[in-house]
């Protein structure tokens, strides 16, 4: 059955299952499922981004872009309570999953959207500026759709806010870090392990709107 982890509706029966996301900061039990990204333990990408990765910051407009069933997205909440995180993702039930594993958190700052490939920010307001971005982007959906919805996520950085990506080599990190750098975005290679690159992607202080 061709049911990849990124389609809209899985069609694969469901499966439920509690996977934990440990970090040295904070440990919390997360709700999988069959048909969503890495349901059987925290993707090692995901945990090294929130580990190595940047720490939010307190207040405004995070992105998890592609949140799956919620490790990134719960974890950015749970560092800055004041902040609010939007949380998209095309796969309806991972969309589900991050709303109630925010809510099991504790967490009353995320907002889960399901968002089409088309419109990867439908729902959220024009006038939001993301204060960061966090992903661990869905490199197998293609580089059409992949770029796509890293330019239009990007586009949307407050001025001086970074993105955040993991990326693993063998899936194309620093041929995206090239294309990055070629539409104009400022991208450093943040840390590299176990093949994975964290980068870390900021619009040039030249092309910010004044
Ligand atoms: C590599 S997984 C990461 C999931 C989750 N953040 C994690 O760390 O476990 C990428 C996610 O992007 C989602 N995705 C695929 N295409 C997308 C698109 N066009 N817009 C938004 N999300 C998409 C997939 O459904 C998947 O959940």
């Amino acid at each position: 059955v061709d049911d990849h982890y990124f389609s809209p509706s899985p069609a694969t029966a469901s499966r439920p299952q509690t996977v934990s996301l440990t970090l040295p900061d904070l440990t919390v039990g997360l709700t999988t499922d069959a048909g969503v990204f890495s349901g059987d333990a925290v993707d090692p990408g995901t945990r090294l981004l929130l580990l190595e990765g940047a720490m939010p910051p307190a207040y405004g407009d995070l992105l998890d872009l592609g949140c799956g069933y919620g490790p990134i997205a719960v974890a950015l909440a749970r560092r800055s309570p004041a902040a609010r995180i939007w949380a998209v993702d095309v796969n309806e039930r991972a969309v589900d999953l991050c709303a109630r594993n925010a809510e099991a958190a504790g967490c009353t700052n995320v907002r889960a959207l399901q968002v089409s490939a088309d419109d990867v920010l439908a729902g959220i307001p024009d006038d939001v500026r993301f204060a960061g971005i966090w992903s661990n982007p869905p490199i197998r959906a293609g580089k059409d759709v992949l770029h796509r919805l890293l330019v239009s996520s990007l586009a949307r950085l407050a001025p001086g806010a970074t993105a955040h990506l993991v990326v693993h080599r063998h899936l194309g990190a620093d041929s995206l870090a090239s294309w990055l750098e070629g539409q104009g975005f400022a991208t450093k290679r943040r840390a590299s392990r176990r093949g994975y690159r964290l980068l870390d992607v900021a619009r040039r202080a030249s092309e910010e709107p004044t």
